[in-house]
């Protein structure tokens, strides 16, 4: 089974950032990086247009969280203790030990190693202390940052799931990227 133990809630450091629970103090960094269309581009959701929506989300994230259902981390850089990303796992299969990957990171901090970073220190927490056999993430074709971000984690591709998700009103395939314990 899945050690789904989040209470307390798991807070994690890496050498640059701190993870931990998204916060109403997080407001104005959520609200930045959820309006951002580049950011939502190849997600499910469209680019939120209010603090309201932002509040929304946070407690979309508590309510999953009180459900088990998924456990979202907020990545806060430490240099200037302000969120920077969101990173989870959730849509976790118990028996087959199994979870989803999903992250964001703000535009204005792409291509500094921070999502690499983060979810580095959440697939450590995975495989060691929820006892995970296997992460997968499912990437829109197009998605080439993130695609290279779970390459570097030793992700690997296994192939191409038709008209999986419903991106912007419009069924996208998605590419299959997982990890195992054994390999990883
Ligand atoms: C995907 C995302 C999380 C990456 O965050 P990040 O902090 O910039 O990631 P990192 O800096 O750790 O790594 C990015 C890597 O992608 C590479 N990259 C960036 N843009 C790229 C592109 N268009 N094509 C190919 N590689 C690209 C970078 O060069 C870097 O690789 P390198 O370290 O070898 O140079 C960020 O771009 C994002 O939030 N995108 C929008 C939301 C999203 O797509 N989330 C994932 C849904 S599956």
């Amino acid at each position: 089974m899945i050690n789904k133990c989040f209470d307390p809630f798991p807070e994690l450091e890496t050498d640059r950032l701190i993870l931990r629970q998204v916060e109403e103090g997080d407001l104005e960094q959520l609200f930045e990086m959820l309006s951002d269309a580049e950011v939502a581009k190849f997600d499910y959701f469209y680019p939120i247009n209010s603090k309201e929506e932002a509040m929304n989300f946070i407690g979309r994230y508590r309510k999953e969280l009180e459900k088990n259902e998924e456990i979202t981390w907020g990545v806060i850089l430490k240099e200037t203790n302000e969120l920077i990303g969101t990173c989870c796992f959730g849509d976790f299969n118990d028996g087959a030990r199994r979870t989803e990957i999903g992250y964001d990171i703000t535009q204005k901090q792409w291509n500094k190693g921070y999502a690499t970073e983060a979810l580095k220190a959440i697939i450590d927490y995975g495989f060691n202390v929820m006892n995970l056999n296997r992460i997968e993430a499912t990437i829109t074709p197009g998605n080439n940052a993130s695609i290279k971000v779970l390459e570097k984690l030793n992700f690997v591709q296994e192939g191409i799931v038709r008209e999986r998700d419903l991106i912007k009103g419009k069924l996208e395939d998605g590419i299959i990227m997982s990890i195992l314990k054994r390999e990883y």
